[in-house]
């Protein structure tokens, strides 16, 4: 069959494997010519490791210096009657395709991160691949729904404003339409129930089950992602349902802190840049600012991708350093360029001007649909899409 894109809204329908595989190899190169990380982990537990900030993260610590084993858990479709399955499926068959050939351990889990059978499975995999013991734990989760572990029921999350209502944008990936949209304020249940799905809580339950499976190592550190963002994106992000989680999860990141000093290691929220990720087009009225940032880093050569952001955190902020480099508040800051004053200068005076009738041309739209398509194997030129691809090859690997 030949695979092309299928978009609906948002949302990727289709990924192509070759594509995806091309994805990881140019990765893989950017981070082999990059400075290495010294003194890094080398045995890795990554929570949401097949795309996004988790995916980038074990390609930086596998082959960006530290030459770590890692265990990837995510939540992906492999190909079936149905479709040809997530691009999140290809990346980590590819991921552990490469990581292989160069003789690194790369293990793979596929199921609910959030469930105890997957907790079961990791726990034995630290037992089998890592000695019994991990280095290093990232938690970069991204989803919209957790099942409540008392009563099976699912809490979802809401992407809304609290308190008033917010009137931003969205930009229809399979349309390219621009469409003005009012977000009402989330409810309390919703607010809650959002702090349940994004927050902390799942980050700790995580790291105490590997504390009860004597599964930590002597400095054993573990991070988990967030975002604040410049103060246009804060009526939609911070201020919102979404900010209300991360600070939980910052919250969190303090108790974590705490336990993991017994081991001698640490905790830390790590602040990212804003990226185009499966996760993050799914935020209404980010988009515009995506655009307006992605073009102003681009002309000042700061933009940055997700491997670029984590081969940078490895190496200048939580390994090779006497101690590791925190805010005020005690978070990691990766969002340094993001938050430059000049570029938010630039970026704020471009959003004044970017509507639904200019934002091809003002805003870098071309990039972001790019990244898109690239994070779901399409607009490779290495990869030649009019050739059929046999899916069945790809079916129970
Ligand atoms: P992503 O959508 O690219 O990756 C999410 C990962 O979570 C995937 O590997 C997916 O399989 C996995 N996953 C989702 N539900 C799961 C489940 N139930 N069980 C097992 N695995 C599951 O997302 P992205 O953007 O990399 O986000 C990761 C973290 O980074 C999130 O906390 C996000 O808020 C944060 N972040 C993202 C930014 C962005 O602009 N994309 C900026 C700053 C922080």
């Amino acid at each position: 069959m030949i695979i092309e894109p299928v978009i609906k809204g948002v949302v990727a329908r289709s990924a192509h494997p070759y594509g995806c595989q091309a994805a990881i190899e140019e990765q893989i190169r950017y981070v082999e010519t990059q400075t290495a990380i010294v003194d890094g982990p080398k045995r890795v537990l990554i929570l949401g490791a097949s795309s996004g900030f988790g995916l980038a993260a074990r390609i930086a610590l596998t082959f960006g210096g530290a030459e770590a084993k890692t265990i990837g858990v995510s939540f992906e479709r492999g190909p079936s009657e149905k479709g040809v399955g997530s691009a999140g499926y290809y990346n980590n068959l590819f991921f552990k395709e490469e990581a292989e050939k160069e003789g690194y351990t790369a293990i793979n889990i596929d199921g609910d991160a959030f469930s105890s059978d997957v907790r079961e499975k990791v726990v034995e995999a630290i037992e089998t691949y890592f000695e019994g013991e991990v280095d290093l734990v990232i938690y970069s989760l991204a989803t919209g729904v957790r099942p409540n572990p008392d009563t099976g029921e699912m809490w979802r999350s809401a992407i809304k404003p609290i308190g008033q209502s917010v009137t931003g944008a969205f930009i229809s990936l399979e349309t390219d339409e621009w469409v003005d949209t009012t977000l009402e304020p989330a409810t309390d249940q919703e607010a809650e129930d959002t702090i349940k799905v994004m927050g902390g809580s799942d980050w700790e339950s995580w790291i105490d089950t590997l504390i009860n499976a004597e599964s930590l190592a002597e400095g054993c550190k573990t991070i988990a992602f967030s975002y604040v963002g410049p103060e246009s994106t804060h009526p939609i992000y911070l201020d919102g349902t979404l900010g209300r989680a991360k600070i939980d999860l910052h919250q969190t990141s303090h108790s974590l802190n705490l336990k993991l000093a017994n081991f001698n290691g640490g905790a830390y929220a790590t602040v990212c840049k804003a990226l185009v990720t499966k996760a993050s087009v799914f935020i209404p009225g980010l988009t515009p600012y995506l655009l307006a940032l992605y073009q102003v880093m681009k002309e000042k050569g700061t933009h940055e991708g997700c491997i670029e952001q984590m081969q940078r955190l490895f190496t200048t902020k939580l390994y090779g350093q006497n101690k590791v480099p925190v805010d005020g508040e005690r978070l990691i800051r990766i969002d340094d360029l993001e938050l430059n004053e000049e570029t938010q200068q630039a970026v704020s005076a471009l959003l004044l001007d970017i509507n639904q009738n200019n934002f091809k041309q003002l805003g870098d739209y071309q990039g972001f649909k790019q990244d898109f398509l690239k994070l779901n194997g399409f607009n490779f030129e290495t990869v030649d899409y009019k050739k059929p691809i046999n899916i069945n090859e790809f079916i129970n690997l």
